[in-house]
């Protein structure tokens, strides 16, 4: 039986804590939020001990794994410490607000044998796995060119404005399309060139923001091989906005969408029964529908908990994490700079 922590109850920490309880060999044992009433919620659903503080929490006995559900400039110290107790982690992304302490986690988890693993669940969603199955069969042909878009009205919570805790919006979100760019293509980036700006700055939901992170921004990465990714973010549109977005990936023998009957603004990576990926090549045009998807880290909390229990060995840790986190890092230094920012493969 595995016990679990959750650390931050709000909704991602709520979706950790249900897809642990889901399963036969875990179980949530204590929950913590600095907000009484989110982690009193939690606790008394999940029947767990509530702390307050995260270092009470990650030392709780029993205890084998952590899941990190705060904003992303908490996660270093929580992880590095629940790693230095013999617990492994599974934390949300993103890894963390820098490069240097994205590796401080890494070098605890691999210092006491702990599995660290980054929530990129997307990898998980079934439209996703349709179209790395076309690129991997070579349907589309090779290299691929992949487009994802997104417009948003700036976002409730105000977390994911600040520099501080969530780095901004796309810091936050273009992590889970450079994490998927690598899941498509099987390679590593090697040049990012972006440009950017804050759009939300003066829009009254955000008046109590004073560090504003880059909420729209254009990036282009080139990939091993000449596979290309595009990204267009934008979500600091005034209040009220509709969502817009698109995610394309086109080759030089096809090229394949998403789609949704019900929900043609679908966000990316929000789930929906209707979603289905549409490919059109010399043949014409197939739908391909797609299977039911969970909301939520189902598909990272099987992997970490099939990995701890089978005992596989925890050899690369933070990788996928890490991996996307360089690349935002990139990204942002790009529009800071204006200069394209070459990776070392
Ligand atoms: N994987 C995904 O698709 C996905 C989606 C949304 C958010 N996220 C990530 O999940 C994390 C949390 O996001 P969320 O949407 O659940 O935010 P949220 O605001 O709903 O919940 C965060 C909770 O953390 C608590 N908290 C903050 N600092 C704390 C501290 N020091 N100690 C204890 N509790 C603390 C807050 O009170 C809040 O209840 C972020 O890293 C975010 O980027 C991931």
């Amino acid at each position: 039986m595995l016990n679990v922590a959750i650390i931050g109850c709000g909704d991602m920490g709520t979706k950790h804590a249900t897809a642990w309880s889901a399963r036969s060999d875990a179980t949530v044992v204590a929950v913590c939020d600095v907000d009484e009433g989110r982690r009193q919620r939690l606790a008394t659903h999940f029947h767990a001990h509530a702390f307050e503080d995260w270092r009470e929490a990650i030392a709780h006995t029993p205890l084998d794994v952590v899941s990190i559900c705060t904003p992303a400039g908490t996660h270093c110290a929580i992880a590095v410490s629940a790693a230095g107790l013999g617990r492994h982690v599974l934390c949300e992304k993103s890894m963390a607000l820098n490069l240097a302490d994205a590796e401080q986690m890494i070098a605890a988890a691999d210092a006491h044998n702990m599995h660290l693993q980054v929530s990129h669940q997307y990898r998980g969603l079934s439209r996703y796995k349709v179209i790395k199955q076309l690129i991997h069969e070579g349907s589309l042909g090779s290299p691929v060119f992949i487009r994802f878009m997104e417009t948003r009205e700036v976002r409730p919570k105000l977390a994911m404005h600040s520099l501080s805790q969530n780095g901004g919006p796309v810091h936050d979100m273009s992590g889970h399309l450079f994490d998927l760019a690598r899941f498509f293509t099987d390679s590593e980036a090697e040049s990012v060139t972006a440009s950017g700006a804050i759009f939300g700055r003066d829009k009254p939901r955000l008046s109590t923001v004073e560090d504003f992170g880059v909420d729209t921004a254009d990036i282009q990465v080139r990939f091993a091989g000449g596979h290309c990714l595009s990204i267009g973010i934008n979500w600091g549109l005034p209040e009220g906005t509709p969502s817009t977005s698109h995610e394309v990936v086109c080759g030089p023998l096809g090229v394949a969408h998403t789609h949704d009957s019900e929900n043609p603004d679908l966000n990316l990576g929000e789930i929906s029964p209707t979603t289905s990926v549409v490919v059109k090549d010399g043949q014409g045009t197939r739908v391909l529908q797609c299977e039911a998807d969970f909301d939520g880290p189902e598909v990272c909390v099987d992997q970490i908990a099939f990995d701890i229990i089978n005992g596989v060995s925890p050899t690369a840790n933070g990788e996928a994490g890490y991996a996307a986190l360089k690349l935002i890092m990139a990204s942002l230094e790009s529009i800071e700079s204006g200069q394209t920012v070459y990776l070392d493969l």
